[in-house]
């Protein structure tokens, strides 16, 4: 890949996602294209770009996007932060909930990649709440890549995806697939009925809610983005919380050297003031 080829490829996904794209990532953006060109038939990176500059550009935008990005996720990833949710949030919340009159909890999974998160934030208020609370619980989900998204609207996961999950959740909250399906799992409907999931990029435009919620989840996202982008999103989101709302960002994503206006629980969680500082 030419130098002005990987500027090009480098600038239009930051444009359209703002993942920012290291100059030390020639060689894996390479790696990521050939997948494109054998898709597209294309001989060339250089076939490629002048591909993204013609009408169909567009629609290779959101499949560049996806060969770049990274996806990788897993059923309860990052425990601590489903542990934190369950033992200090949800109590602080319920208490809320009495005194402020809510009938609904939404949380939201922002960045929800192939589901994994989504699913395991439903597991863990089905544990705690139960199926049948009279304060109504659910998740929002959203991803900038559709192609994600249908993966976790399907909800179907194969045995090696679900090996960190306990056997009596795997029980309780998944089918397991026989025939062709054989080794596959797929999530309880009751589950599924929980979830929202749309597409949403972060940094385009509003965001589709006009609720603000208690608790978002955005995790290991921002890591791809520069500073500037880092705290724009983080006011963003910061808007969309409740007053002594929850942040959640991924464990290496500490919001240290970031302006913001949350209040810092632990590394990783942090809570939007009940009074504006
Ligand atoms: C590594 S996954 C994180 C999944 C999950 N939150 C976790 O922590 O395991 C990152 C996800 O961010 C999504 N993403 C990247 N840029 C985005 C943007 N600008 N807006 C929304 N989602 C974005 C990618 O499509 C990908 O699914």
């Amino acid at each position: 890949m030419r130098d002005a080829e990987y500027d090009f490829i480098r600038k239009l996904v930051y444009t359209h996602s703002r993942i920012n794209l290291g100059s030390d990532k020639m060689e894996l953006v390479s790696a990521r294209l050939g997948k494109r060109l054998r898709a597209t038939n294309l001989l060339s990176i250089t076939d490629y770009c002048r591909h993204l500059q013609g009408p169909s550009g567009e629609e290779e935008l959101s499949h560049l996007i996806d060969a770049i990005s990274t996806n990788h996720t897993f059923f309860f990833r990052e425990s601590p932060h489903f542990d934190f949710l369950r033992d200090h949030i949800l109590p602080e919340l319920g208490a809320r909930r009495h005194a402020e009159n809510w009938t609904d909890l939404p949380i939201w999974s922002a960045a929800s990649s192939s589901g994994e998160e989504p699913y395991s934030l439903a597991i863990l208020l089905a544990q705690t709440l139960g199926l049948n609370s009279a304060w109504h619980w659910r998740i929002d989900a959203t991803d900038i890549s559709n192609k994600i998204l249908a993966k976790a609207r399907a909800g179907v996961y194969r045995e090696d995806q679900i090996k960190t999950l306990p056997r009596d959740l795997l029980r309780t909250y998944f089918q397991k697939g026989y025939g062709p399906q054989e080794g596959n799992y797929r999530v309880q409907s009751a589950l599924l009925a929980r979830i929202d999931f749309r597409q949403c990029n972060l940094l385009e435009g509003a965001f589709p809610y006009r609720h603000l919620f208690p608790v978002i989840f955005c995790r290991n996202v921002m890591i791809y983005f520069d500073r500037p982008t880092q705290e724009e999103l983080v006011a963003k989101l910061t808007r969309q919380l409740v007053p002594g709302g929850y942040l959640i960002v991924g464990q290496s994503e500490s919001l240290t050297g970031i302006r913001h206006s949350l209040e810092t629980m632990k590394p990783s969680i942090y809570r939007k003031p009940v009074s504006p500082r």
